[in-house]
């Protein structure tokens, strides 16, 4: 066992704080029968002390063949019993290195195993297509060391290639550089990525792919069978970039992709750089859930320039993420949209706050992850939004937009390229608004309590007051089907909600959540008169099986049971299998179906849900 000693990131077992990985290449083969990855990874390492003897790797379930200094001396190696959730230390002997600043280089020869948490392959019957197999990865937070064995930390930032051959197209987090045809019929396909990054944004998909052209910079792939609705779907990603550019420094990284993802991804979007990861269930048919990829490009510059040196910080990655995200939705569509997403993010984080307790650490902005923590089960709304809440709170202190956007700008010339933290953020926040604006403005500044927004559980200790004007129709509907008895359901018809948006909708569907369980007969009366349940936008779908499920309300079970089970995307099936598994008579259903479709479920999402209903300990 071997306790993390590096004090910048507590989630990672590597000696950081002796040697720096700065370039990575990986020749990989995809083996589709076996499903494994297996093959090479070199790294290029140089020293940051005196007198270095060892290298010390983050791996999880890698099964490791050979260590070799260069490319043919042999080492010496041992693999830790794995620590908590982090992993297995991967030790390796290297002949002393005595100066400061050597560069070195290990190859090291593994394959990733059957329990390998980062990568998720599907049979040709769990595809569209139903032809060919498919994987893909998802390494954040602290997966990339189920996939590569490295210094699986955010504080280190590398370049990296790849040679994968595969007889499956192949994309990558990175610029493709060439495809070579191989004398056995399958393909070899090179990538680079320039710009250096953390571990967790290499990332991998090889499947039966085709692209398709969507704006001057921008492709989005998929299997073939979705190309037509994704390239409708997303067909304003170049206004989202070039706004990003706007309000930010020009766009980094050459392209910017997409890739439309078997139903199993666990997340809305991975922002993965060049290749942004998205899952199918953006595909509503009326561009409602794009503000997906307006959050997915903002971390073209928020985590993925400027990135978080450990899970601690994760806030300034998602929470400025959040916050550019919803500037770039207010220059496009005005700031009562803004606004608008601003209370829906609020009560999202409510939910989350609910969830955990007021006091619970799992609440604060800076958690704590000593002890071996394993990150995603801090996972919540609590870095995204009270992460934007504590900058919007700074915006309108300092004086509104036209003081916090440039420096917005200048944060990010400051900091691209690197990982920080907290304290770093707000000693540049203070050094710029000083320098900028003079001493009134560090005054401005010092009347927000930081320590409270940083280190205290809860809600955000201010409260933003968000402009109502999108949502009050949406909460006086709610209100009076919340007022309703059995007796008055005259008042109630298909038109009041015929002008409300696909948000709107949610909006209103959402605040119902808050009240009491809704009786029987108006669940019935509001699906016939507004077709809830045969709606096919996932977010609303979510809503309205939420309000069944928190009423028992047993004919929506087999609709639940088929959404969770045609999807695995977390933030729909983690609360409803909760709620599912809470209701009158629904318990077993959901360990059934859960248990029956676990194959399903990507390994990450699995695991939270096993501790949602009860099957793990959480
Ligand atoms: N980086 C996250 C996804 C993520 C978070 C992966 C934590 C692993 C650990 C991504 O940018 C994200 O926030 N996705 C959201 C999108 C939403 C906030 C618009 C999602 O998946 O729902
Ligand atoms: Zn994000």
């Amino acid at each position: 066992m071997c306790v993390p000693s590096a004090t910048i990131d507590l989630s990672s077992q590597a000696n950081i704080d002796q040697v720096k990985t700065t370039h990575l290449h990986l020749n990989w083969n995809v083996d589709f029968k076996s499903q494994i990855l297996y093959g090479n990874v070199v790294l290029d390492l140089v020293t940051s002390v005196e007198n270095v003897n060892k290298v010390v790797l983050d791996t999880s379930y890698l099964d490791i063949q050979s260590v070799t200094l260069g490319e043919n001396e042999s080492l010496k190696y041992q693999v830790a019993e794995r620590y908590a959730d982090l992993g297995s230390a991967l030790t390796i002997d290297v002949p002393v290195i005595e100066k400061t600043g050597t560069q070195f280089q290990l190859t090291i020869q593994y394959a990733t195993t059957e329990k390998c948490t980062a990568v998720q392959f599907l049979t040709p019957e769990q595809t569209l297509g139903g032809k060919h197999p498919y994987l893909f990865s998802q390494s954040e937070p602290i997966h990339g060391r189920a996939m590569i064995p490295c210094q699986d930390s955010p504080s280190v930032k590398v370049t990296y290639s790849a040679s994968v051959k595969s007889d499956l197209p192949v994309v990558m987090s990175a610029l493709q550089t060439g495809i070579d045809d191989e004398h056995d019929g399958t393909k070899t396909y090179h990538f680079r990525q320039n710009t250096t990054i953390p571990s967790y944004l290499i990332a991998i998909a090889v499947g039966n792919l085709v692209g398709r052209e969507i704006g001057p910079r921008s492709s989005v792939w998929c299997e073939p069978e979705m190309i037509d609705a994704a390239a409708w779907e997303f067909a304003d990603t170049e206004l989202f970039v070039a706004t990003g550019e706007d309000l930010l420094t020009p766009y980094e990284w050459g392209r910017y992709d997409l890739l439309v993802l078997p139903p199993s991804f666990p997340y809305g979007g991975m922002e993965n750089p060049c290749l942004t990861f998205v899952t199918p269930t953006l595909l509503a048919g009326d561009k409602s859930a794009v503000n997906v990829i307006a959050h997915e490009i903002s971390h073209s510059w928020m985590g993925n320039l400027v990135t978080t040196n450990s899970w601690k910080h994760y806030w300034l990655n998602e929470g400025w993420t959040v916050f550019i995200e919803r500037k770039i939705l207010g220059r496009l569509h005005g700031e009562a949209t803004r606004q608008f997403e601003a209370l829906s993010g609020l009560k999202s984080l409510q939910e989350s706050v609910d969830l955990f307790g007021p006091d619970s650490l799992k609440t604060v902005l800076n958690p704590d992850l000593r002890g071996g923590a394993n990150p995603d089960d801090f996972f919540s709304k609590v870095p995204y939004e009270k992460g934007f809440n504590f900058l919007y709170h700074i915006e309108k202190v300092v004086g509104g937009p036209s003081i916090f956007e440039p420096y917005m700008k200048a944060y990010v010339k400051h900091f691209a390229s690197t990982s920080i933290s907290t304290q770093d953020w707000q000693e540049f926040l203070f050094a710029y608004m000083e320098e900028t604006h003079g001493p009134s403005m560090v005054e401005k500044l010092n009347t927000i309590d930081f320590d409270a927004w940083i280190n205290k559980p809860g809600m955000p200790p201010v409260d933003p007051q968000f402009d109502t004007s999108l949502a009050d129709a949406c909460y006086d509907l709610a209100k009076r089907w919340d007022e309703a008895r059995d007796t008055d359901l005259s008042q109630f018809s298909s038109k009041d909600i015929e002008d409300f948006s696909a948000s709107q909708k949610i909006v209103f569907l959402e605040r119902l959540t808050d009240a009491k369980p809704l009786a029987h007969a108006l669940i019935v009366k509001m699906d016939e008169l507004y077709n809830l349940t045969s709606n096919h936008n996932a977010d609303l779908r979510l809503r309205w099986q939420q309000i069944c499920l928190m009423s028992s309300y047993e004919p929506i079970y087999p609709e639940v049971v088929k959404f969770v089970t045609e999807q695995g995307r977390m933030k729909f099936v983690r609360p409803l299998y909760r709620l599912l598994h809470e209701a009158d008579n629904g318990a077993q259903l959901a360990v059934d179906t859960y248990l029956a479709h676990k194959s399903f479920y990507h390994p990450i999402a699995a695991q939270l849900i096993e501790k949602d209903i009860g099957l793990v300990k959480s």
